[in-house]
């Protein structure tokens, strides 16, 4: 496996906050950390020691939201990952710029011993720096240190400046088509087994994705200024 720092799924955009900065953020997570709460509550890595917690330190909030052009919009957490966890290969649909959203990571406390693994690289993100991660690429982590790693998370939608740093090459968009026909094989599978468990479950679901599709297509909205018109 090599290492490198050119990736379509993980970029750096920059080394955003100072050493002193760092250590600001680094006590401002130290008193929060009473407050942490499992990320993965309800599902199969309930078992994780995986927590998120607020993320209210304002110079840091601000800078960030600054570099980036951000609204008070989107999640903005701090997240620790204690020593020994792996968290195992995987897409997300909340982060993918596909549904036109993205994270961006700016580690807090790390070492060399965490492994950040994103479309087959290793990516080493250093405390301070602002990276960006599509999670519709395939990612994991493994904390292989024995301190907890702390990051600055945040997921927001994608906004005119941080286009810019959305790849528009050919490789990217036929990895967007290829993320959204397994994201349809996925749906339909998932919608076929609990269509035979519990149809009343699969009809809601079917409402949830309807909706998306009227989202995603603009027809919500279309029909909207429709209503509108006719009154
Ligand atoms: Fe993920």
């Amino acid at each position: 496996m090599k290492i490198t720092q050119k990736n379509f799924g993980a970029k750096i955009i920059t080394k955003l906050f100072s050493d002193d900065e760092i250590l600001l953020i680094q006590q401002y997570a130290t008193s929060v950390a009473s407050e942490k709460k499992l990320i993965q509550e309800n599902d199969h890595l309930s078992h994780l020691k995986w927590w998120s917690t607020r993320f209210d330190l304002e110079f840091a909030k601000k800078k960030i939201d600054d570099y980036l052009g951000l609204d008070d919009s989107g999640m903005k957490l701090l997240y620790f990952l204690a020593p020994g966890v792996k968290l195992p290969v995987h897409r997300d649909y909340s982060g993918a710029s596909a549904s036109n959203r993205i994270r961006f990571h700016v580690p807090i406390v790390t070492n060399d011993d965490v492994k950040f693994i994103v479309d087959g690289d290793i990516i080493k993100m250093s405390v301070g720096e602002l990276w960006m991660l599509d999670t519709s690429y395939l990612h994991s982590v493994e904390n292989n240190s024995d301190i907890e790693r702390i990051h600055i998370v945040y997921e927001v939608d994608i906004n005119q400046k941080i286009r810019t740093y959305i790849p528009a090459n050919f490789k990217h968009r036929l990895h967007i088509v290829y993320f959204w026909i397994l994201s349809f094989i996925k749906l339909i599978k998932s919608l076929t087994i609990t269509l035979a468990l519990n149809p009343k479950i699969a009809f809601v679901r079917l409402k949830v994705v309807w909706r998306f599709v009227l989202w995603k297509f603009g027809v919500g909205h279309i029909q909207k200024n429709n209503k509108n018109k006719s009154i």
